[in-house]
């Protein structure tokens, strides 16, 4: 059964971004009554091919592209306001009127969030994660502070005004008199611009835990979308190699403001190998003509920042940790056809750490630093192509034996496979 005619299902990276949560989210979308993003903000970017036509979404969720379902951006996602106009924009010049809306209680990205975030990944130097810059870590980061900016706030001018100086100054000294950065723009210019965009979007602006909890009582399908992915969470993984949010579906219920008792379906998504975009270490990442020629293969270019991916063997200690820390039900593998006529591939099935064998990934950034890669050498596959979305068992006998061998270590079922960015290039178990 698709995920989105039972009532709650997520889509969640299980590796580290860019897994093809965005194909995926938009597979299933088209059956669910709300598509929702309940954290990250638009270091994201999820592809949608339909029919031959491309869209990059940064932060309307990727159900945008049918009639039915309502677009929301939930409380734990952080918002650029331009960068959400611009996007609104870009759709509606293609036809696609966005239903959608915007969480009052959703965090705003000021242009000073933008500088900090030069300014702090300088600060950090090799342990920085190589950041979107697009001030995700100062966003989050004036949140827990207290001195955000929510949505609400653009449309409340004395009230803005009152909280912008403080987040203004606070940024400006931290960033100028400590860290050696810059914040280009003045309060003033800021305060004008953000008002406006704060009456544009006005008409988005909703308390949406309200309208998500009604929903969840009527019985509605919700599906919700994550970015970034496992690997990038900031409590679980290579802490500080890491987002500033929650990735992991326990995240749902923070990040959209309705508890849900019963998820039905918690889908990770895998590609058949592994990319990073950013720093931090990388047991499977390969080098070399060998890595170009994957990344080639794979168009492994950043759909946000344009970055050339880095490229590894799936890694099943990383995906082991996805299929734990999420709750998957099931998981989605993506880009196989990718991997076509490779003679051999390794899969990753634990790493060595100075002489011992680990199955789980490990807290300590030594251990991390120092992790080599144990593989299990699998037979590859030829060019092949599917007939239609039920075409599971007449996939190459190697890709089932690919698919048995990570279900086995894994311990999770993988009842959706991606042979294709298209819509249509989906199978289904
Ligand atoms: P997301 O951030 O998880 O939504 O993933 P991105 O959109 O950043 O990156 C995934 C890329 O892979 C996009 O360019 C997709 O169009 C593409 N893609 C998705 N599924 C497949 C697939 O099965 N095969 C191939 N070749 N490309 C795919
Ligand atoms: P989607 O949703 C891949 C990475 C950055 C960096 C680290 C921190 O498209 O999968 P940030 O800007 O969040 O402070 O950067 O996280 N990163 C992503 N990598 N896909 C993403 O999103 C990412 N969002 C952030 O490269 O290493
Ligand atoms: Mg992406």
């Amino acid at each position: 059964m698709k995920p989105a005619t039972q009532k709650i299902s997520v889509i969640v990276g299980a590796q580290w971004g860019d897994e093809g949560k965005g194909k995926i989210t938009d597979f299933f979308a088209g059956e669910a009554d709300y598509v929702v993003r309940f954290q990250g903000g638009n270091n994201a970017g999820h592809t949608v091919i339909v029919n031959d036509e491309t869209f990059k979404l940064h932060l309307v969720p990727s159900g945008v592209l049918y009639s039915k379902p309502v677009s929301v951006i939930g409380n734990g996602v952080v918002v650029d306001p331009k960068v959400l106009l611009a996007e609104i924009a870009g759709l509606q010049k293609r036809g696609v009127n966005p239903n959608l809306l915007v969480s009052d209680r959703a965090h705003v990205i000021m242009p000073y969030h933008i500088d900090m975030d030069v300014a702090i990944t300088e600060h950090q130097g090799k342990l920085a994660a190589g950041s979107t810059k697009r001030g995700i870590a100062p966003v989050y980061a004036d949140k827990m502070y207290r001195h955000g900016i929510r949505m609400i706030d653009l449309l409340e001018p004395e009230i803005f005004h009152e909280k912008l100086e403080k987040s203004y100054l606070f940024n400006k000294n931290v960033a100028e008199k400590a860290l050696g950065g810059k914040i280009s723009l003045s309060l003033e210019s800021i305060y004008n611009d953000y008002l406006g965009y704060g009456n544009q979007l006005n008409k988005y602006i909703a308390d949406t835990s309200k309208i998500l909890y009604d929903a969840k009582k009527d019985g509605k399908s919700i599906l919700f979308e994550g970015a970034q992915g496992i690997s990038l969470d900031v409590d679980h993984v290579i802490y500080p190699h890491t987002t500033s949010s929650n990735t992991a579906a326990g995240n749902i219920a923070a990040g959209c403001g309705v508890s849900f008792t019963k998820i039905d379906k918690i889908i990770g998504a895998a590609k058949a190998y592994v990319t990073r975009v950013g720093i931090s270490p990388f047991p499977s990442e390969i080098e070399g003509e060998s890595a170009k020629s994957l990344r080639d293969k794979g168009n492994e270019y950043g759909t946000t920042t344009g970055r050339p991916r880095r490229v590894g063997w799936l890694d099943l200690v990383q995906l082991r940790q996805a299929v734990r820390v999420n709750g998957l039900t099931d998981i989605a593998l993506i880009k196989l056809d990718v991997l076509n006529n490779f003679k051999e591939l390794p899969i990753c099935i634990a790493y060595d750490v100075n002489g011992k064998t680990i199955a789980e990934m490990p807290a300590s950034l030594s251990d991390y630093r120092n992790a080599k890669p144990i593989y299990k050498i699998l037979p590859g596959w030829n060019d092949f192509n599917i007939k239609n979305e039920s075409d599971f068992s007449s996939l190459p006998k190697n890709i089932l034996k690919y698919i048995n061998f990570i279900e086995e270590e894994v311990d999770c079922p993988i009842t959706i496979v991606s042979v294709g960015p298209q819509r249509h290039q989906t199978v289904l178990k």
